[in-house]
């Protein structure tokens, strides 16, 4: 079978990147993660990278030349598919352009309800009945482009952000991977 090569980009723990990994390593999972992206030196996420002897790149705070250099080892790895795992950098106008391949992102809410940061809260506030998370392509508009899964879950009294962030995380880690293989198959 032939794995479509993945990057995944990450800011903090990773544990996205590291069910992407595991999954990437069961014998029919259509890609295979040959690179990592880290806007934050201190991602936990990067440890898993090294755990897997996966090639990884840290970005600088200049994003301009942190994201060109990202455009070359793109190329260099031939990658056909990037991955945002809790990226919480909004990628360029220009990257996005340059890439032209799919880029997806996971989202914790029920897109097109609650862009952006502080879902739980929002979704609290608001007080919701459900929530969950969304797969969904990356555009040049935030949180905004074709929607290709969601997942959602019922809220109860005793829910706080805490429980909600563990309960959607759960769900993010089967979304992901259906999603991939939506896209692939
Ligand atoms: C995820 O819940 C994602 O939805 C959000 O950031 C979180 C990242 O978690 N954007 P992790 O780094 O994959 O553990």
């Amino acid at each position: 079978m032939v794995r479509i090569n993945t990057c995944v980009f990450i800011s903090g723990k990773g544990t996205n990147l590291n069910k992407l990994i595991l999954n990437s390593n069961t014998y029919n999972f259509p890609i295979k993660i040959r690179l990592v992206v880290s806007n934050n030196k201190n991602a936990e996420g990067l440890r898993l990278a090294k755990k897997f002897s996966i090639p990884y790149i840290i970005y600088s705070s200049n994003q301009t030349l942190s994201e060109n250099k990202t455009l070359i080892e793109l190329k260099k790895y031939n990658i056909n598919l990037i991955l945002l795992a809790g990226y919480m950098k909004i990628l360029t106008k220009k990257f996005i352009r340059s890439f032209r391949k799919p880029i997806l992102n996971i989202h914790p809410s029920l897109l097109p309800k609650y862009k952006g940061l502080n879902t739980f809260e929002k979704v609290l506030k608001k007080k919701e009945k459900k929530t969950g998370c969304t797969v969904h392509f990356v555009t040049e508009k935030l949180d905004d482009g074709k929607i290709i899964l969601k997942k959602f879950f019922y809220i109860d009294k005793e829910d706080n952000i805490l429980t909600l962030k563990k309960k959607t995380q759960a769900l993010e880690y089967i979304a992901f991977s259906e999603a991939i293989f939506r896209l692939i198959r």
